[in-house]
């Protein structure tokens, strides 16, 4: 594969793949039709990208042919935001959810962020309004508010600090109180409540469409199934899901599981691009999937990502009050979260 000029890095650890380490990976999880069908796509909007001076973040639970073949940077929310963060291209496409877009926007006011799809949207964001975390204030006065960065700008400017999966229990930690209010997610929040000392006051209605579907019947299955399979599971899932699990951790602290082998057969309770995008990359470990899909992630193609670098579309924009608010949170989040890899 013939990459932009600017260096492709990978948060997840995967190395840039050579056009024919890129055909090999792809063939493990796609037919060769599908690849060769995606190839000349995959080719023009890496030469886009070096001509319009653009980066593409994308999310693990991007596509295949995306993750591998024209993202420059791949991670989970914290590593996105991080790296986001840390940009000195003019316009950075961000191939994963809108949350994710306007993250990026509010830690580069002053560069051009676009995002592939507007229909990229996350049931977690969708579930809770500005409005809504300032009722909680009032009755909670007093009692920090976090919020999961799967919310929108304007929620994010109304918390204190903001989390991600990767590091919610050690930001809950840093603020040194007995009790947050952890939104939106009422799952996570009851991960991060189990464990640790501090209580944690969840959002009742916030839930992920995806990871709320997987059932503790479906690990006690897959065990029967698989012999001494490892269970990953995502903190999204329901309590009794994680219960079931071995480990459950972000989609980053999955993927640094099955590269350090430390099992030879993984079953990854999280959505199914995430499986694809490991199996693609990593040989010699059996990984075992429930294949859901994230609606919202899926909105994102080739095609529109080339669309995206064509005519720039669609920008995402942040009104600038809500951005500086929402900012202190985001950067908060990355302060505490120093030590914990995204
Ligand atoms: P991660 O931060 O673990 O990548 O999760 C983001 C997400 O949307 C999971 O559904
Ligand atoms: Fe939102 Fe769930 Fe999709 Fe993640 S998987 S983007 S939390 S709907």
């Amino acid at each position: 594969m013939q990459h932009a000029a600017h260096a492709t890095v990978s948060d997840s650890g995967m190395a840039e793949p050579s056009r024919q380490e890129l055909y090999h990976r792809l063939s493990r999880v796609l037919p060769d039709v599908e690849i060769a069908a995606h190839m000349p796509m995959i080719e023009e909007i890496n030469r886009l990208k070096a001509e319009r001076g653009a980066v593409i973040l994308a999310h693990n639970y991007q596509t295949p042919e995306i993750f591998h073949g024209v993202a420059d940077i791949t991670g989970d929310s914290l590593a996105l935001a991080r790296r986001a963060g840390e940009m000195d291209a003019g316009i950075i496409v961000v191939c994963g959810v809108h949350f994710m877009a306007e993250t990026a926007k509010i830690l580069n006011p002053d560069r051009t962020v676009l995002i592939p799809s507007l229909e990229a949207g996350c049931s977690l964001a969708e579930s809770i309004t500005a409005a809504d975390v300032r009722e909680l204030r009032r009755r909670y006065p007093g009692v920090p508010v976090v919020t999961y960065v799967n919310t929108s700008a304007e929620v994010k400017a109304e918390s204190d600090v903001c989390c991600t999966s990767a590091n919610a229990i050690e930001v809950v930690e840093s603020l040194g109180v007995d009790r947050v209010l952890l939104l939106p997610d009422r799952f996570l929040a009851a991960w991060v409540d189990a464990n640790t000392d501090v209580e944690v006051i969840p959002w009742e209605r916030g839930a992920c469409e995806v990871h709320e579907q997987f059932t503790a019947e479906l690990v006690a299955e897959y065990r029967a199934t698989w012999p001494g399979v490892v269970v990953l599971a995502h903190p999204e899932c329901r309590p009794e899901v994680l219960e079931a699990a071995d480990m459950a951790g972000s989609t980053s602290a999955m993927l640094r599981f099955v590269e350090q082998r430390k099992a030879r057969r993984v079953a990854l309770i999280t959505e199914c691009s995430m499986a694809d995008n490991i199996a693609a990359a990593v040989e010699d470990v059996e990984i075992v999937r429930p294949c859901t899909i994230c609606p919202h992630m899926k909105k994102i193609t080739l095609e529109g990502i080339r669309r995206s670098l064509v005519e720039g579309v669609f920008e995402v924009g942040v009104v600038p009050e809500v951005a500086a608010r929402a900012r202190r949170a985001v950067e908060r989040m990355l302060e505490v979260g120093r030590g914990v890899r995204g």
